[in-house]
């Protein structure tokens, strides 16, 4: 895997355009079933989701197929949020622009559930962050699940068969960007701008918006074969999905 001169960012056409052909299989394997997992009971008519970050629609297309989520699906990028409408209509998701932080059109315990899925890794303020999980913690209902999914702090550096975040050897704190490899469908490259944050990190940001320590799920994939044939997903997460509830 080798990196492009710059990472794009995020708010961009050129990325939403590139983020579309990401080839999702370990998403796909690894965070969307534990994420569905989880909220597959509380669906229900009338219950409300948010998609926090949806970029193209992904997760909240997922939402939707389970059970009876009504879902708003939330990003501050126009680019992205076309493409999601365009990509996965669904007549339980509603698509919206909003600055990353505010949730101000809902009230106070009014949502069931929310998801924010490879968000904080894209984002490389703190402040709106800690702003974005307090309104979460907000708009969530005594006891409804968050559950935040990111790129896995402990895993900088590691080539997955699908993604790598973080150049080999270094050393990150928090706040670095990290350059981020993605693998497109085609099997090209994205290199797109991240920034690490270590799961203390994480964990205060839950904490101090008055949400509970969050439990750590660190999914890999079954090994199989011998060490050297099998991909580095099988020994190391990619990923993390922490879980917290209001
Ligand atoms: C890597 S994409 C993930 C998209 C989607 N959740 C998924 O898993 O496929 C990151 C998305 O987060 C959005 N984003 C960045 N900062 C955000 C913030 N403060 N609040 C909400 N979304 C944000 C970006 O616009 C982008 O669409």
């Amino acid at each position: 895997m080798t990196a492009a001169e710059n990472p794009l960012d995020w708010d961009t056409s050129a990325a939403a355009d590139a983020y579309r052909d990401r080839d999702m299989r370990l998403a796909e394997q690894l965070i969307f079933p534990g994420v569905l997992r989880r909220l597959a009971g509380g669906a229900g008519p009338g219950r409300l989701a948010l998609d926090i970050g949806c970029g193209t629609g992904a997760v909240a297309a997922q939402l939707a197929h389970i059970g009876e989520w009504m879902v708003q699906a939330l990003d501050p990028s126009a680019d992205m949020l076309g493409i999601a409408r365009s990509d996965r209509p669904h007549p339980r998701i509603s698509y919206r622009l909003f600055d990353g932080r505010a949730l101000d059109w809902l009230g106070d315990d009014s949502v069931d559930a929310a998801v924010c899925c490879l968000v904080y890794c894209t984002d490389p303020d703190d402040e709106r962050l800690a702003g974005l999980t307090a309104e979460i913690r907000r708009v969530l209902r005594p006891g409804a699940p968050y559950l935040l999914a990111d790129l896995n702090p402990a895993a900088t550096g590691v080539a997955f068969s699908t993604l790598r975040h973080g150049e080999p050897e270094a050393v990150y704190g928090d706040g670095d960007p990290v350059p981020t490899l993605l693998r497109l469908r085609d099997g090209t490259m994205m290199t797109s701008a991240t920034y690490y944050r270590s799961l203390d990190r994480y964990r205060s940001l839950l904490t101090g918006a008055g949400f509970p320590s969050p439990t750590v799920e660190l999914p890999t994939l079954p090994a199989g074969g011998t060490a050297a044939e099998t991909p580095a997903e099988t020994r190391t997460a990619p990923y993390m999905i922490l879980t917290t509830h209001a």
